[in-house]
């Protein structure tokens, strides 16, 4: 492991940092990714201006209606009575939002004793590059947002959270706030009165998980690696001794590439069996269709991801969200 760590570069769009390999000129199937990920990443942005010129719009246009609104007024009681219903609308929404947050803190807290266990390994920090660690970052805001919204959420860990991981994630505003275990010690040692109980998810397991168990505690790989570390998680559980499990993938889809889903995706597939005990389901409503080979008539329809982007409270900009939804095909391993 040690040498694996010393390939850790900046950032850089290359596959340069392959471990056993030198610096070399990129091959044609990595062109293609890195274009397709340049591709994304252009369009990425330009959605992202037209959706803020929008938002500026319907801002003008709002304020444009208010005023109008205020000037037809008869007299200037009826403007005052006007300003106070827009007040009172506006303190009843505020009133709402506060009732809902505190129903999501309530139901986190509650998890902690009845929620299925779901740790993200953190110990991966130094085999990503910068850019890939920024990724990781994402993923993790976005678990935590999906997981707040769930009826029935899981009981989130973070654990090896340390160094620059750590770091990154105090950086984000309100991330002390956040109701999540964060253990700088290894899952090993933090639950190693539960070792029987841990169950490192990985794609390389030869056992696929058929039901979710609330005794147990799922461990997923905190690592974006664009498949550069081909079996490292096994290996770390098979080294440590506790079980392994893969999702049941290919009982339920033909999937276009590999089955290596990015660290958001698996958290929310889990809490989407959790919530609904279909396999299935769970899969179709979180992998892209892009990454699933076939489609299905039956498919049912995707989750509302608008919902997730308009909230903004906790630390949890809704732009980050947007982009650990739409992680590049390249970033998919
Ligand atoms: C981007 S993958 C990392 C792949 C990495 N090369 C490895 O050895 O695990 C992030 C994590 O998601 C989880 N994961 C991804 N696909 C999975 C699958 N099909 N079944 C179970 N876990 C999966 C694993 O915990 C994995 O470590």
């Amino acid at each position: 492991m040690e040498g694996e760590k010393e390939t850790k570069q900046n950032g850089q769009n290359t596959l340069e940092n392959q471990p056993d390999s030198q610096p070399t000129t990129l091959s044609k199937n990595a062109k293609k990714k890195l274009l397709k990920q340049q591709k994304w990443e252009a369009k990425k942005a330009e959605k992202k201006a037209q959706t803020k010129e929008q938002k500026k719009k319907e801002g003008e246009r709002k304020r444009k209606e208010w005023e109008e609104k205020l000037s037809s007024c008869a007299s200037e009681e009826e403007r005052l009575k006007l300003i106070e219903s827009r007040r009172e609308l506006r303190k009843e929404r505020m009133g709402k939002r506060a009732e809902e947050k505190e129903e999501k803190t309530q139901r986190l807290r509650k998890a902690k004793e009845f929620g299925l266990n779901i740790v993200i390994d953190l110990e991966f920090a130094d085999l990503m590059t910068d850019s890939e660690i920024h990724s990781l970052v994402q993923q993790i805001i976005y678990c935590y947002a999906v997981n707040r919204r769930c009826a029935s959420p899981g009981h989130l860990w973070l654990t090896g959270c340390s160094g620059e991981m750590e770091n990154q994630l105090q950086r984000l505003s309100g991330f002390d706030r956040w109701i999540i275990e964060k253990e700088s010690q290894s899952y090993i040692e933090a639950l190693q009165d539960q070792k029987e109980n841990l169950v490192y998810l990985t794609a390389d397991s030869e056992t696929a998980l058929d039901e979710l168990d609330l005794k147990k505690i799922y461990i997923v790989g905190g690592l974006v690696d664009r498949n550069r570390w081909k079996g490292l998680t096994m290996k770390k559980a098979n080294e440590q001794g506790i079980q392994t499990a893969k999702l049941p993938i290919s009982s339920y889809l033909k999937m276009s590439s590999s089955q290596v889903l990015t660290v958001n995706q698996v958290v929310e597939i889990l809490l989407k069996f959790v919530e609904t005990k279909d396999w299935k389901a769970s899969f179709f409503q979180v992998i892209p269709q892009r990454k699933r080979g076939e489609t299905d008539p039956e498919e049912p329809e995707r989750v509302d991801r608008e919902e997730l982007e308009d909230e903004d409270d906790e630390g949890e900009p809704s732009e980050k969200k947007k982009q650990c939804d739409e992680v590049p095909s390249a970033q998919l391993n």
